[in-house]
């Protein structure tokens, strides 16, 4: 069974088209890397598959039959898809710690900032934001961590969010994780990202560094203007010659 699916979907911006006709299945309990050259699309495919973008044509499915632009995108954590960004997305003005709670808690930001929290809150992110090397920056601002701390901090939320829902979340979507990142921040999301498939969920990694690709990837697909141009092992994918010329051409 497939978990999160497209039928040849299509976004055009004005006269770009980011994402041209892609049919593509992700591969339940394994890591998908998504790669491509700049502009390949890439970030706009995983906005498409988690509804934070209308898709102009096809059809994106979670699960057999569930229709993905049926769902509202606050409510597909319920339907187990989450994911990191790019651009990091955080509370800039609450402390670290209330940034992992306001997503174990309510999923309404007012409601969620009056809720008393359970030990059971408290315990969950203590543990993500040590398994990250947070947990002594947990009263600090979200805007005063560096540029790697808020990165971790985004990986945090989504192995909270596995802490407290584990059962639901299946699929995880991860934009650039390791850009900017130190070495010892890369082991850190190398780590996580082995620790999530070992649970069995499904990942999919965007990542422009081939190293990473191959060690961590156990499938690869291959985008370049919109379109997918290889598919296959890291081995397999990143020898095609249209891949190579993708890469060098641009
Ligand atoms: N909101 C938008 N409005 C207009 N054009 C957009 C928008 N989002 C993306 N694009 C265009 O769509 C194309 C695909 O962009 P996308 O961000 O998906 O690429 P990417 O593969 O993620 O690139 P990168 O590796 O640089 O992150 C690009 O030509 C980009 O300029
Ligand atoms: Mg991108």
């Amino acid at each position: 069974m497939t978990i999160l699916r497209t039928q040849n979907i299509h976004k055009n911006f004005g006269g770009v088209k980011a994402v041209d006709g892609v049919s593509i299945a992700f591969e339940p309990g394994k890591i998908t890397g998504l790669i491509g050259p700049n502009g390949s699309g890439k970030s706009t495919l995983i906005n498409l598959l988690t509804g934070m973008t209308a898709f102009d044509n096809g059809l994106i499915y979670i699960g057999e039959h569930t229709r993905l632009d049926h769902i509202h995108p606050y409510d597909l954590p319920d339907f187990g898809i989450t994911r990191t960004f790019q651009d990091i997305r955080l509370f800039e003005q609450m402390p670290v710690l209330d940034n992992i709670l306001i997503v174990i808690t309510s999923r309404n930001v007012l409601g969620a900032l009056f809720e008393k929290h359970k030990k059971y809150h408290l315990d969950i992110a203590e543990k993500v934001l040590r398994q990250v090397g947070l947990w002594e920056k947990r009263d600090c601002l979200a805007h005063d961590l560096s540029y790697g701390q808020r990165k971790l901090l985004e990986i945090a939320r989504v192995l909270a969010l596995n802490e407290d829902g584990g059962e639901v979340l299946h699929t995880i979507l991860f934009d650039e994780p390791f850009a900017g990142l130190f070495p010892e921040m890369i082991k850190i999301v190398s780590e996580t990202l082995c620790l999530l498939r070992s649970q069995g969920k499904t990942v999919v990694l965007v990542e422009h560094n081939m190293d990473i690709i191959r060690e961590l990837s156990d499938h690869v697909i291959v985008l370049d203007s919109g379109q997918v141009i290889a598919e296959g092992t890291p081995a397999h994918a990143l020898s095609q010659a249209s891949v190579i010329e993708a890469y060098l051409g641009k």
